[in-house]
């Protein structure tokens, strides 16, 4: 995306950390530090908690710029085929932005990616009822989910890598169990961003993590996102009813604008799927080890992404929503498919739907989920 804050941020942000290797004063008005390849800035706060930004920067100078705040990624810089660098994912400059409540930027997801049909599930007998916050229907955690509250971060070791840290705690958003999440994002000199949640609970509860980033890979919102190729390897999905609550069928993709098993312009068929796509693909993956998943390519910047993942489900969103309501900072509107969302999960529904597989994580489990992009350019 465009980002005219960004390059004076960045200036001032390399003074600061070099000043502060002189200058007592620098050190403390920098608020700025940096630890194996990541820098950390303060930018304000919420919850009456620090809000921090740290920039990840691997040895070939792409940069991930990463919030406590929601968890959110607020930028991916990257350089296109002629060495220009812009942001592949939608974001803002200031917390301001996201206090706005876009619809979850960047964001980690949780405690349930996605939807659960009518608010509410039952579990050991027991109905629990969640917040409907998108029509009769609860999305990504509800009202307060993991994308509007502050993580505690840690420096990881080795590659430049963040640790974020959330209790969510029993009853909240009326989901059951403290659950005790860890994401970690790390940066690899092979240009991929991993993300690592971890979770565990002390009560049985539904949990699905995923990461919310709209990507535009010609890193300019002008352009919509129609004219990607993408690949995924799903030979199924999970139709919807009209409010995206999937029916619990798996059907074929087969002969429908949702087979994307060869490389397809999204914009292709487009028009075919009423309202664009929002749907769930049933990856072809047969175990929970690292598959690629999904490719995708814009011939324009030449930048190419490749998502990993164990998860059995890919949600794939085009962007549908975006009606320019919110802007970038230099004003440019974010409109309808100008960034697409690959959310890599458990399927929609699944503690309503005994025929998907069970998100349901019980005491004494460990909840371990490892998604990677990577990105590339083809020149
Ligand atoms: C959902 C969309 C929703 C979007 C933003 C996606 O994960 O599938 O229906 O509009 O998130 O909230």
């Amino acid at each position: 995306m465009k980002r005219l804050l960004f390059y004076p941020a960045m200036i001032g942000m390399l003074c600061l950390t070099l000043l502060s290797c002189g200058s007592n004063d620098a050190k403390k008005d920098a608020a700025a530090t940096t630890k194996q390849g990541v820098t950390q800035t303060s930018w304000g706060q919420a919850d009456g908690k620090d809000v921090n930004l740290y920039t990840l920067t691997n040895k070939n100078g792409v940069q991930v710029k990463v919030t406590n705040y929601g968890g959110i990624v607020t930028s991916w810089l990257v350089p296109d085929k002629n060495g220009k660098q812009s942001s592949i994912v939608i974001g803002f400059d200031s917390l301001q932005g996201y206090l706005q409540k876009p619809p979850y930027f960047g964001a980690l997801i949780g405690r349930y990616g996605n939807r659960i049909g009518n608010a509410r599930f039952t579990l050991d007998g027991k109905t629990y009822t969640l917040a409907a916050n998108d029509g009769k229907n609860h999305l990504h955690g509800g009202n307060k989910g993991y994308d509007k509250v502050v993580w505690d971060a840690a420096f990881a070791d080795s590659i430049p890598a963040l640790t974020l840290n959330y209790l969510s705690k029993d009853g909240e958003e009326g989901y059951p169990g403290n659950l005790k999440i860890s994401v970690t994002y790390s940066l690899t000199d092979d240009n991929e961003l991993v993300i690592d949640y971890n979770a565990e609970t002390d009560k049985a509860t539904p949990v699905n993590l995923t990461n919310h980033c709209y990507f535009n890979l010609s890193g300019d919102v002008k352009n919509t996102i129609l004219d990607h190729s993408l690949q995924i390897d799903a030979d199924n999905y999970t139709p919807v009813d009209a409010t995206l609550i999937p029916t619990g069928e798996i059907k074929a993709v087969k002969g429908t604008p949702f087979d994307f098993t060869q490389s397809t312009k999204i914009g292709a068929r487009i028009d075919q799927v009423q309202g664009g796509y929002d749907h769930n693909f049933v990856l072809n993956s047969k175990d929970s080890t690292l598959h690629l998943v999904a490719t995708l390519a814009d011939s324009i910047s030449g930048r190419k992404m490749e998502v990993y993942t164990v998860e059995p489900g890919l949600q794939f969103y085009s962007g549908n929503f975006l009606d320019g309501t919110f802007k970038l900072a230099d004003g440019t509107p974010i409109n309808k498919h100008t960034a697409l969302c690959l959310e890599t999960q458990h399927y929609p529904d699944s503690p309503n739907k005994p025929n998907f597989p069970s998100t349901i994580l019980q005491p004494g489990q460990k909840y371990h989920t490892v998604t990677k992009y990577k990105v590339s350019v083809e020149k």
